[in-house]
C-alpha cells in the first residue's frame, strides 16, 4: 500500500531527524546554538523511532536517510542502525547524514550494524576558513571521518559542501580536485533559507548553473543520466575518465519539487512534507496517546495527503520556516 500525495507523486524516501543538537555551529544552519526546546521527552525514543519505521516501512518507504542535528549524538546509535537494518529488503538503502567529527570512532561498528552509505559534510578544504563556517576547529577530523568511512568500505562516500557566496564559492574548483584524488561524490548544494540566523538571502545563493560552469571549465564534466528520476542532484562524470563523483544540488534556482518522494520526521515526532512547510503533524502525540496501529497508519497516510507542490522561496511572498536544517533533518 504505497503513500502517494495529491499530486500523484509517491513517497519513498524518509529523512529521521535524530536530535535537534549538534556540536558544531554551522553558519548556514545553527549559528547562534541550539534552540533551548529539546527536552528529552519531547524526542522520539529509539523504540518509537523503530516502531514507526516499520510502519513507514510497510507504506512503501524504501530509503532511510538518518540525520539532524548530529545523529552521532544520540547515545547508542549502533543500537538504533542494527534494528532498523531488520528491514531490509523492504527497506533498500539505510543511509547516515553527519558531520564526521565523531565518525571514526563509532564507523566500524555502523557498517557491522547494517548502514549502508554515509554523508558527511565538508563545507572548506582550508583550516581557518573550516572554523569561520562551522565555529570549529575540526577539519582534520573530517578529513579522518572520510579516510574512516573508506578504509571501512562504505562506498559510495558522499560530501556535502553548502555553497555560500562570500565564504566558500572560491573553493568549488578545489572541492571538484578533491572529488577526483579522492574518488568520492562531492555534492554541492545551494545556500536555502533555513538557517536559525536568518541572515539568508538571494546575493548569497550561487547557483548550480555558476557551479557547474566554474567546474567545468578547469574539469570537464559529463552529465551522468538526464532522467534524474526523483533524485534531487544532477549527477555528472569527469570527462577524462577520472575518479570521483560531481553532484549539483540546486533547489532555489532549478526546483525540483514535481519529482518529491521525500518526507521527514522532526527529532520530536513531527511529519513534515516538505522542507518549507509551515504546517507539521504531531505523530509523537498521536503515537503516545495510544493511537492503534492502524490509527498511525492513517494519520501519516493523511499527512502525505497533505503534502505541500512545492515551496515558494522565489516568490515574493516567501517567509522562512521558523524550525531550522537541525530540526528539520537534512
Ligand atoms: N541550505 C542548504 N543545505 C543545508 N544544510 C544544512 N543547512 C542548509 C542550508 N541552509 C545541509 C548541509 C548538511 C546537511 C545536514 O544539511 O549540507 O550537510
Ligand atoms: Fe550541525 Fe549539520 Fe547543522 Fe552544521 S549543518 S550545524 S553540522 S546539523
Amino acid at each position: 500500500m504505497p503513500l502517494f500525495d495529491t499530486y500523484n507523486r509517491e513517497i519513498r524516501d524518509l529523512r529521521i531527524s535524530l536530535t535537534d543538537r549538534c556540536n558544531f555551529r554551522c553558519f548556514y544552519c545553527l549559528p547562534n546554538g541550539e534552540p533551548p526546546l529539546a527536552r528529552k521527552e519531547t524526542i522520539l525514543t529509539f523504540e518509537e523511532i523503530e516502531y514507526l519505521s516499520e510502519i513507514f516501512v510497510s507504506l512503501g518507504i524504501e530509503k532511510i536517510r538518518l540525520t539532524g542535528g548530529e545523529p552521532l549524538l544520540r547515545k547508542d546509535l549502533p543500537a538504533l542502525v542494527s534494528q532498523l537494518a531488520n528491514l531490509k529488503p523492504a527497506l533498500k538503502d539505510l543511509a547516515l547524514t553527519t558531520n564526521g567529527f565523531d565518525f571514526p570512532r563509532q564507523a566500524a561498528e555502523l557498517k557491522v550494524a547494517g548502514l549502508d552509505r554515509v554523508t558527511i559534510s565538508l563545507d572548506s578544504l582550508k583550516r581557518e576558513n573550516f572554523l569561520d563556517i562551522t565555529g570549529i576547529d575540526a577539519l582534520d577530523k573530517v578529513f579522518a571521518a572520510i579516510e574512516s568511512a573508506r578504509s571501512i568500505g562504505f562506498d559510495p562516500i558522499k560530501i556535502n559542501a553548502v555553497i555560500v557566496r562570500g565564504r566558500n564559492d572560491d573553493e568549488v574548483v578545489d572541492f571538484a580536485r578533491f572529488a577526483r584524488e579522492n574518488d568520492v561524490s562531492f555534492r554541492f548544494i545551494e545556500f536555502m533559507p533555513l538557517d536559525s540566523g536568518h541572515e539568508w538571502n538571494r546575493e548569497m545563493v550561487v547557483g548550480g548553473r555558476e557551479i557547474h560552469d566554474a567546474i567545468n571549465e578547469v574539469f570537464p564534466l559529463k552529465l551522468k543520466d538526464n532522467s534524474r528520476g526523483s533524485e534531487t542532484a544532477w549527477r555528472y562524470e569527469f570527462a577524462d575518465g577520472s575518479p570521483g563523483e560531481i553532484g549539483i544540488i540546486a533547489p532555489v534556482t532549478e526546483m525540483f519539487c514535481g519529482a518529491c518522494s521525500r518526507i521527514r520526521l522532526t527529532a520530536d515526532g513531527h511529519i513534515r512534507t516538505c522542507l518549507f512547510s509551515t504546517t507539521e503533524y504531531n505523530l509523537r502525540d498521536h503515537l503516545r496517546s495510544g493511537a492503534t496501529r492502524s490509527q498511525v497508519v492513517e494519520f501519516i497516510a493523511d499527512a502525505v495527503l497533505k503534502k505541500e507542490p512545492r515551496h515558494y522561496i522565489n516568490d515574493s511572498k516567501f517567509v522562512q520556516p521558523s524550525r531550522t536544517m537541525s530540526f528539520i533533518g537534512g
